[in-house]
């Protein structure tokens, strides 16, 4: 709903921009009649530009608040399951007993994948990274369903929320294993989710009888729904990016994966761990701190382009973190150096001038080198949780009419310029 209008003059021509109104946040000026005006709107990083209306997440950077579907992060961290929240997401509201045990019981029945998928396993190298992996098998989901692919009809977009949200966690452990050298876990429907990914991680077949303990099991499922949907970021960006020319969903969600895996997206927590390998002890931060003001390294775990209050995901991520270290009685050095870097950063001007704060993956990665996940695995558990927001923002796109993406530019290169024969070519 257009509410008033913005007057934009140029070359003595005046346009009228529409403001729109949403239900929180800033309002946006249309800016498409900028299309009659001869000029592009230029944004590099997109930070001032929101290509999409969105009724999933919400983000006040400046007061350190994020809600999906309308509740606040925190409660529904500390009070709700994972698959709640991806329901939420999905649904638009938080499911109520009945939904919730129908929704549950269809992921339950979609967690196992087509064994011929384990070949694609095979394929990799056996130190491959597992978001290498991960890229690959997600895009070769895409291979096994030609069927229930029209995003607009309700019962194909529901099988295709619930077969990735179900198939996640056993690709991802299913790319650790194989990293390991360990065979395939099949997953186990009478475990949460939470657990079910821990057994599938942990268990082998001479220990089946692994139990995921209960403080692990409820920081992975805290883990899996902060990290659930973070509005219209890169990873979430290039899903929707992808869907809007009308790839199959999987593909499109294979594309966010590849997205994520930058550090200074998803790759932040296991960058996190790497910069605490570089650090090597408490002596040294200082040495770092000088290298991070000087610009040569960036503080991994720290700073976000929206929240420039604190990150609201860290604090719950900063209590677990508490919780978890405490119930499993670890004593990691590493763990104290994190410790004392967060101290050491949150009292320095260059971070405090900045509103430089620890993001969740800073806690996060501590959290999971404390349950035992490997680093190379961390960002793939981001993945994992994520799904369920890339899906969530891919079928609000489908369920209205979408245009494809396609942003314009500032061409900075060569005009035009006669063709010249390679041995006339100096
Ligand atoms: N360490 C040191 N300085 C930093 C950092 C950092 N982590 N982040 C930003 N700055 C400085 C930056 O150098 C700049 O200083 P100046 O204006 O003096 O040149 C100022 O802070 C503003 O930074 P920016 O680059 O304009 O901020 P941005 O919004 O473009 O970048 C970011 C956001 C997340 C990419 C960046 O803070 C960063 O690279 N952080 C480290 C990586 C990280 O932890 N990423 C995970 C984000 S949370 C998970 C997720 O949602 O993906």
């Amino acid at each position: 709903m257009a509410d008033t209008n913005a007057k934009l003059t140029v070359n003595g021509e005046e346009y009228e921009l529409p403001i729109i109104e949403g239900t929180l946040g800033r309002p946006v000026i249309d800016v498409a009649a900028l299309q009659e005006s001869g000029f592009w709107s230029y944004d590099p990083g997109f930070k001032v530009t929101a290509p999409v209306e969105s009724k999933i997440t919400y983000i006040d950077g400046g007061k350190g608040e994020l809600l999906h579907r309308g509740y606040p992060i925190d409660e529904l961290a500390n009070h709700a399951e994972y698959l709640e929240v991806a329901y939420a997401l999905l649904n638009g509201e938080l499911p109520n007993a009945e939904q919730k045990a129908d929704f549950f019981e269809k992921i339950r029945e979609h967690t196992a994948v087509h064994d011929q998928l384990r070949k694609f396993f095979e394929g990799f190298r056996r130190d491959a990274h597992p978001m290498a992996i991960m890229v690959g098998v997600v895009g070769a989901l895409s291979a096994f369903y030609h069927d229930n692919l029209d995003l607009s009809n309700e019962e194909h977009r529901e099988i295709t929320a619930i077969r990735l949200i179900a198939k996640m966690p056993t690709l991802a452990a299913m790319s650790y294993k194989y990293s390991q050298g360990e065979p395939f876990m099949y997953p186990r429907n009478d475990f949460s989710y939470a657990e079910n990914f821990l057994y599938m991680m942990f268990a082998t077949p001479a220990d089946v009888d692994y139990e995921p303990n209960d403080v692990v099991t409820r920081a992975m499922d805290k883990i899996f729904t902060l990290h659930a949907d973070h509005e219209q970021n890169a990873s979430t960006s290039t899903v929707r990016l992808a869907g809007s020319t009308g790839a199959n969903p999987y593909a499109c969600i294979a594309a966010g994966i590849a997205a994520l895996w930058g550090p200074s997206h998803g790759g932040a927590n296991e960058a996190v761990l790497e910069m605490l390998d570089e650090i090597g002890t408490v002596e040294n931060v200082p040495a770092f701190m000088e290298k991070v003001k000087s610009r040569e390294v960036k503080l991994m775990g720290f700073g976000h382009r929206v929240y420039k209050n604190f990150d609201p995901r860290a604090k719950v991520m900063k209590e677990t973190c508490d919780e978890v270290l405490e119930a499993l009685g670890v004593n990691d050095p590493k763990l104290e150096l994190a410790m004392a870097l967060e101290k050491i950063a949150l009292e320095d001007p260059f971070f405090i001038e900045r509103n430089l704060y620890p993001n969740v993956d800073f806690y996060s990665g501590i959290i999971l080198k404390a349950i035992g996940i490997p680093t190379s695995m961390f960002t793939v558990i981001f993945a994992l949780a994520r799904t369920s927001g890339w899906i969530s923002h891919l079928l609000e796109m489908h369920s209205a009419p979408y245009k494809i993406g396609r942003p314009r530019q500032l061409y900075t290169g060569e005009t035009r310029r006669d063709f010249v024969k390679v041995e006339d070519r100096k």
